[in-house]
């Protein structure tokens, strides 16, 4: 069943409140709901049923209105609805439904997760617990009562304010909490278990005392204070950046092994996936340091910007998603190296997001229809959807951008909103029409910049010409003109800056003259990526390395080199499929021994220029994705700049060295990002002396971002005794810390060498292996499809296979996960043709079972079109 955006109708039910005790026992809970429903006044037609979702599996054990049972005759279950007519203007709905926690292995609902009970009910997760309108424009005041045996669960937890509690005999006890906002069914939370906690105190502007409180199973006590940390740090950032304070007294957050997802910003008490809360120095890389501190302030950015005013329906996600990713982005920008942060965006963008615009799942910000809303957790929602709201504040500038925000928070708070709502309110306190501009909500796909230029040296006349355009994607054929910020600058030819601002991009082709430059000018342009576009002008390899070295623009200067680096990698593809003999430009190996020699340059930002174009992106642009030829020409580009370079990335390494002890900042992460990737090339030439340099630092080392990547380095070279060796004694120091296993797993799934298959397959049956926890499947099979391109892509369509035997088995257990492990199948239109036919034969195996999930059914339906 498809739901359409333009059949939205507004709720004819109201639940201003909402009671829930939940019974929680190892073998069942029972949950009893007592909804106060009354007509909406802002419907006309009184005579719509009520319209209640729960799952077809959940059990119903009693439904009564105002204390009088309904029989199975005076209500319909429909799938997943339950409808009852002819019911009063106002009455109490009472509920019972009977759940089995313990065998819930799709993690949406009331799950266990290590012994501890927990709930996920984005999107419609809140359906599984019991009978509701669970749709986000139904907000209702929550009060929830937890019963549980004390010894096993002395914690319980839910929304709002504990406000009773009490023992209940047989050594169970219970606590009341008390939620004051409305909210949608999708915040609702609860969570039980035997947790450790670490404590603190934050006091808002306005005086607030907040007690903020992190949950954890006891053994990870000591790996929670950067999230406190981060917290704080987002708390203080979103009152100084946006005026936003925290509206409870306290703020929860509780890690769990088993999620679906990142972390799920529920009223007052987050549940993070523990990859994303935890964080120590000797078991956590620089990167998770950097996951962690984003997605708690993610999370916390959410009370504004997702509960208080929250989404209309699920078409309006990105609403709270596109907002929140590009607050948690200044966040983060604001807390480390703006540029940095900015090319790391910028760089998944143009991988995987590009790719998605691509391909068969391609879909609006605002996507028109879904079958299964979990599917649309996307990147183009998140990413590209932050994206449109960050053109929205260059086009707005900060102060007014500001203004838009203070104004969609004040008109809106307490509602459930659209997309269509957040641009109203920045053309109001903007006066500008922003309807062209909406068009980045309702058209999908990358839209292309042509850019060209002529100068005349006679009038010192410079003309930038513009053609935008945007290919077809499912269901649009054609597309209109979207308003585009262009931000550019000017370069003289020895650096200095003739120009720079913003152009405004409104027609399909438009021209901009520039006066007054007295000799022809390089343009820098797309500065900051200032648009999610993929921007074309014939650069030469001259202004491109002049660019390099001298763009004020620091995203500019990196993406620069890219281009460079891209264009010289797919010069090396056509020589191996042409069977010619592969080259390194002695230009590209003078550029990389200067920004390597500069010891005035930020070591985070020379790291990002050194680092060759992933496979991934390289595949992204191609026409049709040669695999092979992308594998070869990229290890052929990285030996020969290794060797070109060799003493330089010694140098490098030894600078960068520096035996400080570990701290988690820009600037040593930055040092450290420089030093490994110093260490990667020295590896990369092969020679031994840098395998025993990169054993010295795994053994030395007291840190994981270190540890780990000397690891793979190891792991991922030819030395294979001593890749073992490392593998196993890794292992034994860390087998018991699931998160650092993860980073096992997924070090050797994304192993290019030889029998790369064989060794996944094995590994799937180790014991710290668990196919039930998504974080274990995420770094095998999600390492070894998604970053280990050439082995996944394997001749003989092995690794196909294999994907989808475990899609097949995964689809009756976790289908979210499922259809999100699929992806890269779904690509295959996009691969030369004896590779695209393999893949395709394995969606039409996996389309040929029965009773798919709606999740999988969905995604491989419209791969096959
Ligand atoms: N709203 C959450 C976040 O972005 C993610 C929702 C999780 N959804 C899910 N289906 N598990 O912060
Ligand atoms: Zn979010």
């Amino acid at each position: 069943e498809t739901i359409y955006l333009e059949d939205y109708q507004p709720p004819a039910w109201l639940i201003s409140h909402t009671e829930l005790r939940f019974e929680l026992e190892e073998e069942q809970t029972l949950v009893r709901a007592q909804l106060s429903v009354q007509a909406n006044p802002l419907v006309s037609d009184k005579r719509r049923p009520l319209e209640l979702f729960g799952d077809v599996d959940m059990e119903l054990c009693r439904l009564s209105i105002d204390g009088e049972i309904l029989e199975a005759c005076d209500y319909q279950r429909k799938g997943d609805r339950l409808l009852i007519e002819n019911v009063p203007e106002s009455f109490t709905l009472e509920c019972v439904t009977r759940l089995l926690p313990h065998e819930n292995t799709a993690l949406e609902g009331l799950y266990k997760s290590d012994g501890m009970f927990c709930t996920q009910c984005e999107a419609e997760g809140f359906r599984r617990i019991t009978f509701f309108p669970d749709r986000p424009d139904v907000m209702s005041i929550f009060r929830t009562t937890l019963v549980a045996d004390k010894a096993l669960y002395p914690v319980l937890l839910s929304n709002g304010n504990p406000i009773e509690s009490g023992e209940d005999g047989e050594g169970r006890h219970w606590v009341t909490w008390d939620d004051p906002w409305p909210k949608p069914s999708y915040l609702f939370a609860l969570v039980a278990g035997d947790l450790a906690m670490l404590e603190d105190r934050y006091t808002t502007t306005s005086g607030r005392e907040v007690a903020l409180r992190i949950y954890a199973e006891p053994k990870d006590l000591d790996k929670l204070d950067y999230a406190m940390q981060s917290l704080k740090n987002a708390m203080r950032w979103d009152e100084d950046v946006y005026g936003r304070e925290y509206d409870l007294d306290i703020y929860m957050i509780v890690a769990v092994d088993f999620f679906n997802m990142g972390a799920m910003e529920n009223k007052g008490l987050n549940i993070f996936n523990t990859s994303c809360v935890l964080a120590h120095p000797k078991t956590t890389t620089d990167q998770g340091f950097q996951r962690v501190e984003g997605v708690v302030a993610h999370e916390y950015f959410h009370n504004w910007s997702g509960n208080r005013v929250t989404c209309r329906d699920w078409f309006q996600l990105s609403l709270k998603e596109g907002f929140t990713v590009f607050r948690d982005a200044e966040f983060s920008a604001d807390m480390n190296s703006r540029t940095v942060k900015r090319i790391e965006d910028v760089s998944l963008l143009r991988t995987a997001q590009f790719a998605e615009d691509a391909g068969p799942m391609a879909h609006p910000v605002r996507p028109e229809s879904y079958m299964e809303i979990s599917n649309f957790y996307t990147l183009t929602v998140y990413e590209k959807g932050a994206e449109v709201v960050r053109m929205l504040h260059t086009l707005l500038g900060a102060d007014l951008f500001r203004k838009g925000s203070d104004l969609y928070f004040e008109r809106h708070d307490g509602q459930a909103v659209t997309t269509d709502d957040f641009v109203a309110a920045m053309e109001a306190v903007s006066g500008r029409d922003l309807g062209q501009f909406k068009r980045w909500y309702s058209q999908a796909g990358t839209p292309r910049l042509e850019v060209s230029d002529s100068y005349n040296p006679e009038t010192c006349e410079y003309t930038l010409t513009v053609r935008q355009s945007c290919p077809p994607s499912p269901g649009q054929d054609h597309k209109q003109p979207y308003l585009i910020p262009l931000n550019i600058g000017l370069l003289a030819e020895d650096g200095q800056e003739l120009y720079s601002g913003m152009l405004e991009l409104t027609k399909e082709i438009q021209q901009f003259r520039f006066d007054n430059i007295a000799s022809r000018p390089v343009p820098s342009l797309l500065r900051g990526f200032s648009a999610p576009v993929k921007l074309e002008y014939d650069y030469s390899d001259e202004q491109l390395l002049m660019l390099l070295s001298n763009d004020p623009d620091g995203f500019n200067r990196w993406d620069a080199g890219q281009r460079l680096c891209i264009r010289l990698l797919q010069q090396q593809m056509q020589r191996y499929r042409d069977g010619v003999p592969m080259t390194c430009p002695e230009t590209l190996v003078t550029a990389w021994r200067q920004l390597l020699l500069d010891e005035s340059l930020d070591p985070a930002m020379v790291t990002q220029c050194l680092r060759l174009p992933s496979e991934a992106q390289l595949a992204e642009l191609a026409g049709v994705i040669d695999v092979a030829a992308i594998h070869d020409a990229r290890e052929f580009m990285r030996k020969a700049l290794a060797e070109a370079l060799e003493q330089e990335w010694l140098m490098a390494y030894q600078r960068c060295d520096t035996g400080e002890a570990y701290s988690p900042d820009a600037e040593s992460t930055g040092r450290r990002s420089l030093k490994n990737l110093a260490l990667a090339y020295l590896m990369a030439t092969g020679r031994e002396p840098w395998l025993e340099l990169t054993r010295q630092q795994y053994e030395q080392s007291d840190n994981m971002t270190d540890q780990l990547a000397a690891l793979s380095l190891v792991a991922h070279s030819e030395f294979r005794e001593t890749a073992e060796e490392l593998l196993q004694e890794f292992y034994q120091q860390w087998q018991h810390e699931s998160l650092v296993m993860n980073q096992w797993l997924a070090v050797q799934a994304s192993d290019p060498t030889e029998g790369a298959l064989e060794r996944v397959k094995e590994l799937a049956q180790h014991p710290i292996f668990d196919a039930r926890n998504p974080n274990k499947l995420r770094s095998l099979i999600g390492s070894f499809c998604a970053q280990n391109l050439s082995s996944f892509h394997a001749e003989d369509g092995s690794g196909y296979i294999w994907l989808a035997d475990w899609i097949l088995k995964l689809d009756k257990q976790n289908p979210q996960v499922a259809a999100r492990l699929l992806t890269p199948l779904t690509r295959w239109k996009r691969y030369t043709a004896e590779r695209g036919s393999l893949m395709r034969a394995q969606l039409q195996r996996i389309i040929d079972t029965n009773e798919l999930s709606a999740d999988v059914y969905e995604v491989v339906s419209k791969s096959l079109i």
